[in-house]
């Protein structure tokens, strides 16, 4: 029997209206949306690392101060978003420790190692072009707190994904060494950039029922596609060449062809065996222990402060 909340939920959908933390959702709704994101905070936190190995070694005062920047946005980007999981019921400590535990994913990109000064460039201009392809939709994400968590980091995205274009640019236009340099980045981080959408709609058992909550506004497949689109003139206008003997445009279709991702690979990654899985979990268990005493006298202080008010 439908009750009164069941039947005011489906309205809210069906007029593209937003589910607010108080309102009655089904438990899987729930489930969903903490699931989602918990695992997009996490990839915003662990994605902190790869690029936060390179601001001591940013080759300009200027590059570290926009790097410095662009990692202190992932920061809090995460936060907006644990926060957006604890309006659901979540609590933020037992959300880390399933991660710490890899009982909780989060994003297979951050698990590729970045090796020199380029790979920064092309993370921002793939890893966060492919964030805003992605992120975008989410803005019109049926759950309240995270489609307005969404407006504001998709304007920092933009940001990220403009000034790694920038960075590719000028490398461009620098030596053959390091074009060359750009070009071995964009070999490596090409792929893992389109396993970021998920895998094949056939393959995704998320996302049928995401659709129909309107948590997700498109499939994994639809966003790829558009990345797809959006990256080819772009790598055209940089010069790079994009690592697919497949990737061309089909008139018929008004889009380009390209070759599907190593979904096997992808797999591996997910199950904690990509080139750089131990050593994010082991920076993240090790940053959570130096934290504790933090949380430990915030909350001895808060307890202090309600104490005292309570008197
Ligand atoms: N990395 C890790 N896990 C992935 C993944 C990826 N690239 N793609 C899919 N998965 C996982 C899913 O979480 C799911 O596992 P689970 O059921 O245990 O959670 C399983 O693989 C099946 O995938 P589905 O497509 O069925 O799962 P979803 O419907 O959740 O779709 C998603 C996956 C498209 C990533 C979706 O969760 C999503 O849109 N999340 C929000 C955006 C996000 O998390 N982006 C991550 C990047 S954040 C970032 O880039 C930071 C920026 O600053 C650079």
């Amino acid at each position: 029997m439908t009750g009164d909340g069941e039947r005011a939920f489906t309205q809210t959908l069906e007029r593209d209206q937003r589910v607010e933390p108080r309102d009655w959702m089904p438990d899987g709704y729930r489930r969903t949306m903490i699931r989602q994101i918990a695992q997009h905070a996490h990839s915003e936190i662990i994605g902190m690392q790869p690029e936060g190995e390179w601001i001591t070694r940013a080759p300009t005062l200027r590059r570290k101060a926009i790097l410095l920047a662009k990692v202190q946005d992932e920061a809090g980007h995460g936060l907006y978003l644990y926060s957006a999981a604890e309006t659901l019921g979540a609590d933020r400590g037992d959300l880390t420790r399933r991660l710490i535990e890899g009982r909780q994913k989060y994003s297979s990109i951050f698990n590729y190692p970045t090796l020199t000064f380029a790979d920064v460039g092309v993370i921002g201009w793939l890893v966060d072009g492919a964030a805003i392809c992605n992120q975008v939709p989410l803005c019109r994400s049926s759950f309240g707190p995270y489609a307005r968590a969404m407006i504001r980091i998709c304007k920092e995205e933009s940001f990220h994904q403009r000034q790694g274009y920038e960075l590719l640019m000028t490398m461009m236009t620098g030596t053959p060494a390091q074009r060359e340099t750009v070009q071995d980045a964009v070999n490596r981080w090409w792929w893992p950039s389109l396993m970021m959408f998920g895998p094949p709609d056939a393959d995704s058992p998320n996302t049928a029922q995401s659709m129909a909550w309107k948590i997700k506004r498109h499939t994994n497949d639809e966003l790829r596609q558009r990345f797809v689109d959006m990256t080819v003139p772009q790598a055209q206008a940089l010069g790079v060449t994009l690592p697919d003997g497949e990737l061309a445009w089909n008139a018929e279709r008004g889009h380009y062809d390209f070759g599907a991702p190593d979904w096997a690979e992808f797999k591996r990654v997910l199950a904690g065996d990509g080139p750089m899985n131990a050593r994010r979990i082991a920076h993240r268990r090790r940053a959570d222990a130096d934290g504790a005493w933090v949380r430990e006298a915030a909350a001895a202080h808060a307890a202090k402060q309600s104490r005292a008010a309570g008197q």
